[in-house]
């Protein structure tokens, strides 16, 4: 009891359970940033405890209190899912240090493993968009170049940081739905057929519906499926019109539009920067956001290589 009093005293939050089974009914219900608790306990003892602990709540720091001629035990403990000892007489004072270090010390695990799972992820998508731009040989790095120019944008109208990060994935995959459109129709040296072409457009809504299946990536899907939406509301595969469409989409937009005319594909050559800068603004209104076509324009006329 006097150790409950003083972590309160100390600030702390703190639910006490009288045996390990009490303390493991609390922790089915309810969240808790961390167990504390004593090896030494009527029923359940408290390695037991920590054990099915780590098993149903693997975020949760437990610390465990033991005898201190238990070390090997408690060396132990650390095995079995407990993450740090203190050994008894419990010092009061040391108590919270080993609590905040547990703490942040897990605090600073999750952040890693999100951040790898990210890495992981991104890493998974490129290889995706690189399997997309090598079914044609002519938009070999287009992803990659679109992305870049996407960026660009991004910082000339200051997006937030995870504004970005949605725009860089987004970017990135903005194409995967050609995964499912014929070879015969992605690289046709002429010009498509209606038919065609409408097989083309499915690409959009297609991709978006391939990232919509990982649920965190559902802004990113929206962003890929409306890439071809057009300010007048002539687009697809929707028909928005203007602010109707996500900015990251129109920026893609921009940038892609861009790509495609600077570059050499499989039923012409590049046309040339300067033919690239007229044609966005000679469409600035129509296809084109004018905000986002004045911003890009500005900073990739500065760029002689972009
Ligand atoms: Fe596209």
């Amino acid at each position: 009891m006097a150790l409950e009093d003083s972590l309160r005293l100390q600030g702390y939050e703190v639910v006490s359970a009288a045996s390990g089974e009490e303390a493991l009914e609390l922790l089915r219900w309810q969240r808790f940033d961390l167990l504390l608790t004593d090896q030494a306990m009527p029923g359940l003892s408290g390695i037991e405890l920590a054990e099915t602990t780590a098993r149903i709540h693997p975020d949760v720091p437990i610390v465990l209190l033991t005898g201190h001629t238990d070390v090997e035990l408690a060396k132990a403990s650390l095995q079995r899912g407990a993450s740090d000892f203190v050994t008894k007489p419990v010092n009061i004072r040391e108590l919270p240090i080993v609590i905040e270090r547990n703490l942040t010390r897990r605090r600073l695990e999750v952040a890693r493993l999100k951040e790898r799972e990210a890495q992981v992820l991104f890493e998974a998508i490129k290889a995706l968009a690189s399997a997309v731009d090598a079914k044609d040989p002519y938009t070999a790095r287009h992803s990659m170049r679109v992305t870049r120019l996407s960026m660009i944008v991004a910082d000339a109208i200051r997006l937030s940081g995870d504004e970005k990060y949605v725009l860089e994935l987004s970017a990135w995959m903005h194409d995967v739905g050609k995964i499912g459109v014929p070879d015969s129709i992605l690289t046709k040296p002429s010009r498509l057929t209606p038919e065609e072409f409408e097989v083309m457009k499915a690409h959009a809504p297609k991709g978006g519906e391939i990232v919509g299946q990982i649920e965190e990536l559902s802004q990113v899907a929206d962003v890929i499926r409306h890439h071809h939406e057009r300010l007048d509301g002539q687009g697809y595969p929707d028909g928005l019109r203007g602010e109707a469409i996500p900015l990251l989409s129109r920026i893609i937009l921009i940038a892609d539009s861009f790509e495609a005319m600077t570059s050499d594909r499989s039923y012409r050559r590049s046309t040339g920067r300067g033919h690239a800068f007229a044609e966005l603004k000679k469409h600035s209104g129509d296809q084109f956001d004018p905000e986002l076509v004045a911003a890009f324009i500005s900073r990739i006329e500065a760029l002689p290589d972009a």
